[in-house]
């Protein structure tokens, strides 16, 4: 064989099997399956961390970022997420590990009283007019806080009509994603999100590749660890209270009789709503996967790759415990917990891929909820409380959930 036609018969075959994809009949086969889902607590273990030796770091990074492709085309992101390159995963992990590293450091207590002090300010002024909408308001707060705590944005910079219009277009843009809407909308989505990024936070070149992984799921935990811990404001509500007034770790854990601790109230909400509910990957169909170029499996994913789902959300109300659908945070106290019902807790992940925000994050989520009931209570003559909707929302589904402006004394309750 000549070296062209060496070079030529793979480039050949790769256009024909192309062409042959795009044809309507092979589109239907390159459908594939549906995704297969498993609940039970070892068949999720295998298929997020599969052993070292069995799988390469690389391959486990490619069944991430296959099925998270409709990130990469909505938010124009190329983090770890969205990539099989162990490069971009030990560098957006290393710079991901440093944002937070303060957090644990002998800096600590400081960076915890600013965290504290910056979201009390934010709270204060975007509690404004006489009703605001629930989830915008948990959006907008988180939001703040984390883009200036871990990305240094000036907090007087950040008025809120227009973190309201960015954080509304994250939550649009990641729904679109989900379906085949593109073109028009989404781009003008990207460009309203990016427009304010930069002036808010110039140093980095594409700021949503940290705020993404951080806010989504973030956002989503204040929001549904709130009105759990507004609805008993004497016994969780002085838990929270506490460490407002005192942020450190010790108070963050400290139960005090059938006080539970503040860490067990976020635990218990991770649990009931864990915001990752399933975690995808993508498992090889053909002993040939592998050698595709990566390209024509993205632009197929269901024809070499079939998708696997790990259901997190199902196993975590599962029977191991309790009353499991209960929202009952005593249940993680010592005493309760059993080392086989705390196996199943993996709302941010297992294995090699889990979560670098996981110590962070519920501390973090637990000091904006009572730095927002805090505030609740801080207006001259008059207080907002929360009106519930019927339901509590995930991303979206926050209907008829509000914060609404009454006079102090005026006896209005949470229920209607
Ligand atoms: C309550 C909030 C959070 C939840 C529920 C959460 C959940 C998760 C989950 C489930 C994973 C595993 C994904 C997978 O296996 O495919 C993950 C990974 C990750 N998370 Fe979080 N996360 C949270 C907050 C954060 C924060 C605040 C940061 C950083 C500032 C962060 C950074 C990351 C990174 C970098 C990874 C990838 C780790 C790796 O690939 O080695 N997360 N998170």
């Amino acid at each position: 064989m000549t070296p062209n036609l060496i070079v030529a018969t793979p480039i050949l075959v790769i256009l024909c099997l192309l062409i042959w994809l795009r044809l309507p009949g092979a589109r239907n086969t390159a459908k594939g399956d549906p995704p297969t889902t498993v609940t039970a607590l070892n068949e999720i273990r295998e298929i997020l961390a599969p052993s070292k030796r069995a799988v390469s770091l690389s391959v486990l990074l490619q069944s991430r970022a296959i099925p998270n492709q409709r990130l990469r085309r909505a938010f124009h992101i190329n983090n770890t997420f969205v990539s099989a390159d162990p490069h971009v995963h030990s560098r957006f992990v290393a710079d991901a590990r440093r944002l937070l590293s303060e957090f644990s450091s002998r800096e600590s207590e400081r960076r915890w009283s600013e965290f504290r002090e910056v979201t009390s300010h934010l709270v204060n002024s975007y509690l404004r007019g006489p009703t605001i909408p629930y989830d915008v308001f948990a959006q907008t707060i988180t939001f703040g806080v984390i883009v200036v705590t871990l990305l240094d944005a000036e907090v007087s910079e950040l008025e809120f009509e227009s973190v309201a219009i960015v954080t509304k277009a994250i939550n649009d843009l990641w729904c679109l994603s989900k379906t085949a809407a593109e073109g028009d909308v989404t781009h003008t989505l990207l460009l309203d999100i990016n427009t304010h990024l930069h002036r808010w936070i110039p140093k980095y070149d594409n700021p949503l590749e940290f705020i993404l992984p951080a806010f989504e799921t973030l956002w989503r935990v204040v929001a549904a660890a709130l009105p759990h811990v507004y609805a008993d404001p004497d016994i969780t509500g002085r838990a929270f209270a506490d460490f407002f007034d005192n942020p450190v770790e010790a108070q963050f854990e400290c139960f005090l009789n059938d006080r539970p601790s503040v860490r067990a109230v976020m635990q218990e909400t991770l649990r009931l709503y864990p915001p990752t509910k399933r975690i995808k990957r993508s498992i090889k169909r053909f002993a040939l996967t592998p050698i595709v170029p990566t390209f024509v499996r993205n632009t197929f994913p269901n024809f070499f790759d079939k998708t696997v789902v790990a259901d997190v959300e199902s196993l975590q109300r599962s029977d191991v415990w309790d009353a499991s659908h209960t929202f009952d945070p005593m249940r993680h106290s010592e005493g309760r917990v059993t080392a086989e019902s705390q196996r199943t807790l993996l709302g941010f992940g297992y294995g090699r891929l889990a979560c670098i925000g996981r110590t962070w994050a519920p501390r973090a989520a637990a000091l904006i909820v009572a730095a927002i009931l805090e505030g609740l209570d801080s207006v001259n003559g008059e207080r907002y409380v929360l009106i519930r909707g019927d339901e509590m929302g995930g991303r979206e589904g926050w209907k008829g959930w509000e914060f609404r402006l009454v006079a102090k004394d005026e006896g209005v309750s949470c229920y209607r």
